[in-house]
């Protein structure tokens, strides 16, 4: 610090100087007020971190560069629902969903098309992008659309999907008290006194469709079905699942919605993750803090299930672990126990459960598992009699060994299909949906110790 320890000042600052370089961050009279001294502050333009230079009543400089408090610069750039400008490698996507609502604009026809990819493929966030960069397009074409969003995970019954749908338009709208079909006549009315064209997203489809069935998604998509041909249409569907929800609709549903109409999100590859993931880094840590070489790891071990999410929340928790340990940036370390934390605590509670002759299956599955894919039930059956033999318990006959397979596919633990291309002959075979079999086996065998 050099000069500043001359200075009786410095010294306070020292002992508690980061709440200090918070006043000084708000305005240097303020500190001058707060420390009531009469010595000069400059602020140093932030180079790495914000350098401060201190001259004491003396007049003599010093300068003190504080320890960056986090390698973050901004966290809500890693909050899920924070919605990037661009969302790289879905050039394709929004493309196809320009062109698909094009006539809502050029026609004023409606639309209805479906969304759907695996996990972290970023069907959610395109959709909202999609919508707002639409809305402004209609609007410099002189139309109006708004949208409504409506997340079918946490609105899973069709009255409360219909309430946040009239809730656009009428916020206070009472939540109790209309049946749908009046709800559905408050809404034509409202879109009608708008003069405007409504996009309904119903986000994770899936689950009111399974819940509630496709009477509400059908009612949407005839919704103009009464009004004259040349009237402008009110109402598009945009449908977001992570399967193909066709075979859950229901033949009159699917008919209004064309096959063509689908959206596919592919999951992403290490290479495009990669892209992705040091965007993020960009706007969310700050320099140095992040190297090149740690975003390759995250996106390598994202690219399992070319989750994007999983990518993002893994450079969230390693940034973490970083600030914990008082570290200047992120390092491979963090990002490996970062991976190991995101196995849940679900699984963790699950495997306890379980009894000593369902953990010794688990086992074998693991250890047939470390280097494919997929293992057979035959061969899952010969490495848990070898497994029991070492535990000294006896191995259950096959009824029993497939009531194993039965029970922890229901919970989630393994999860089986029918082989099909690329095997031989036909079998049930297994697999691990979310941890690693090193990993699982490891708890395990703790777990029976
Ligand atoms: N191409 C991309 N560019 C930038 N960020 C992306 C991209 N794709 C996904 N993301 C980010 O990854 C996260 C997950 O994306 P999103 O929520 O859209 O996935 P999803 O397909 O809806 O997944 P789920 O089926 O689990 O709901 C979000 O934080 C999103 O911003
Ligand atoms: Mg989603």
């Amino acid at each position: 610090m050099g000069a500043c320890h001359s200075c009786p000042i410095c010294l306070v600052l020292d002992y508690n100087w980061v709440e200090k370089v918070n006043w000084i961050e708000k305005g240097l009279s303020t500190f001058k007020e707060r420390v009531g001294h009469s010595m000069v502050l400059r602020l140093q333009p932030p180079l790495k971190g914000p350098t401060l230079i201190f001259f004491n009543a003396e007049g003599l400089p010093g300068t003190m560069s504080p320890r960056r408090r986090s390698v973050f610069k901004d966290l809500t750039k890693l909050d899920f629902n924070y919605i990037p400008e661009k969302l790289v490698h879905r050039e394709r996507q929004l493309q196809r969903l320009d062109t698909l609502f094009n006539q809502v604009i050029t026609d004023q026809l409606s639309q209805n098309v479906l969304l759907t990819g695996s996990v972290g493929t970023g069907k959610t966030a395109m959709s909202k992008l999609f919508c707002t960069q639409f809305q402004a397009r209609a609007k410099s074409s002189g139309k109006r659309v708004e949208y409504v969003f409506v997340n079918c995970r946490q609105r899973n019954t069709e009255a409360s999907v219909m309430l946040k749908v009239v809730n656009h338009f009428q916020p206070r709208f009472p939540d109790r008290g209309f049946s749908i079909t009046e709800m559905q006549e408050i809404l034509r009315k409202d879109i009608k006194k708008n003069a405007t064209h409504l996009i309904i997203v119903l986000d994770e489809a899936d689950i009111l469709l399974k819940k509630a069935g496709s009477d509400l998604i059908y009612g949407f998509s005839r919704f103009d079905e009464e009004s004259p041909a040349e009237a402008p249409r009110s109402i598009s569907l945009m449908l977001i699942s992570q399967e193909n929800i066709f075979e859950i609709l229901d033949a009159a549903s699917v008919s209004t919605f064309k096959r063509s109409n689908l959206v596919k999100f592919e999951g992403y590859d290490a290479d495009e993750l990669f892209d992705i993931l040091e965007a993020r880094v960009g706007l969310a840590f700050h320099n140095d803090t992040v190297d090149i070489e740690l975003i390759a790891l995250i996106s390598d071990i994202a690219s399992e299930n070319g989750d994007a999410r999983y990518g993002i929340e893994l450079l969230e928790m390693a940034g973490h672990l970083a600030d914990e340990n008082k570290s200047e940036a992120l390092n491979a370390e963090y990002v490996r126990a970062a991976k190991a934390e995101t196995f849940s605590t679900v699984t963790k509670s699950q495997l306890a459960e379980l009894d000593l002759q369902r953990k010794l299956f688990l086992i074998a599955t693991a250890r047939a598992l470390k280097k494919k894919a997929y293992a057979g039930t035959g061969d899952v059956e010969k490495i848990y009699a070898v497994v029991c033999e070492e535990y000294n318990e006896s191995a259950r006959g096959h009824t029993q060994f497939w009531k194993y397979i039965k029970d922890l596919d229901a919970n989630g633990l393994i999860s089986t299909r029918k082989s099909g291309k690329g095997f031989v002959g036909t079998t049930t075979l297994i697999s691990l949906p979310d941890i690693p079999a090193s990993e699982l086996e490891k708890m395990l065998l703790k777990m029976i110790e």
